[in-house]
């Protein structure tokens, strides 16, 4: 889902190699350095990932093959070539205890396995000179369904739509920020950003106000606890970042989520 907003962006100002897992499998060192040293480019964004806390928790080895070492090649292929890497982070650094918004100074103590691979991928990308590394939370935008599209087509369908009622966080547009990401690599300045849409919202508000927008029966959306989920992960109470490092770089921050999630209905599920 990421990587199709970025690509949508990323050609509007820059010729952009889309490489997917057919090209070039992260797991598999070689495959990763060939397809660098073919398309040799300035700037590598990295957002392959297991992005599933459940599947990463089900299955640690996978999560730790393909976020951690597979970040470690795409590191190191990058490194070679002299490119920049970008590298797509999550809010599940975090353990979720705080109560008002993480900073990026604030220390990062995952307790999912997930969490867990991708502070390490931060760590490993970090050791290159020219990186970047974005904290996203509760992606939306085209390119794949994501919980938004699934519920909304659940309600149109006139099923009711179960999601969490007391998980907290910043939810982010793709397109929103990989317009941000633009920005801030073709800057160059270098280091670590939380990235979202301005504003706090539980999943359950963002996908009752989905349906209100999109004209559906909101009260179809169900709020339960987490933890009744039945859920292999544990999720953030509260994962939301404060923008601080874009507000000190001197860069705009995204709109705020209310006004994303228009926008991003009305282009791409008008016709539910
Ligand atoms: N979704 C969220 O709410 C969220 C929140 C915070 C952070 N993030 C981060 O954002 C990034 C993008 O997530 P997303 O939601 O866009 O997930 P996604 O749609 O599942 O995209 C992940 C991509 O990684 C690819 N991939 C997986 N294993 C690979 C491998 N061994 N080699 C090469 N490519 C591989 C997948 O390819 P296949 O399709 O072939 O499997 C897929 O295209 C991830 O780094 C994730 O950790 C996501």
């Amino acid at each position: 889902m990421f990587g199709h907003g970025l690509v949508q962006v990323f050609q509007g100002r820059h010729t952009v190699l889309p490489i997917s897992r057919t090209e070039a499998d992260i797991t598999k060192r070689e495959e990763v350095r060939s397809a660098f040293l073919k398309l040799r480019p300035d700037v590598v964004i990295h957002a392959a990932a297991i992005p599933s806390p459940d599947v990463c928790e089900a299955n640690p080895a996978l999560a730790y093959l393909v976020n951690v070492h597979g970040t470690h090649h795409v590191a190191e292929a990058a490194s070679e070539i002299g490119a920049g890497l970008a590298y797509i982070s999550s809010d599940a650094v975090f353990d979720g205890r705080k109560q008002h918004p993480y900073t990026e100074a604030d220390l990062a103590i995952p307790h999912t396995v997930y969490g867990r691979t991708k502070l390490r991928g931060e760590q490993i990308v970090a050791t290159l000179p020219k990186h970047w590394i974005f904290r996203v939370s509760v992606l939306f935008g085209p390119g794949k369904a994501n919980f938004i599209e699934k519920g909304l087509r659940a309600i149109a369908a006139g099923e009711d739509y179960t999601v969490a009622s007391d998980q907290t966080a910043s939810a982010t547009y793709t397109l929103d920020a990989a317009e941000k990401i633009l920005d801030v690599v073709e800057s160059g300045c270098h280091g670590l950003y939380h990235l979202s849409n301005q504003g706090a919202c539980t999943r359950y508000e963002l996908a009752r106000h989905a349906a209100e927008v999109a004209g559906l029966d909101a009260n179809k959306v169900i709020g339960v606890p987490s933890d009744l989920m039945g859920r292999r992960a544990k999720r953030l109470k509260y994962g939301v970042m404060e923008m601080r490092a874009l507000k000190e770089a001197g860069f705009s921050l995204p709109r705020p989520w209310q006004s994303a999630l228009a926008d991003y209905l009305s282009h791409y599920l008008a016709n539910l």
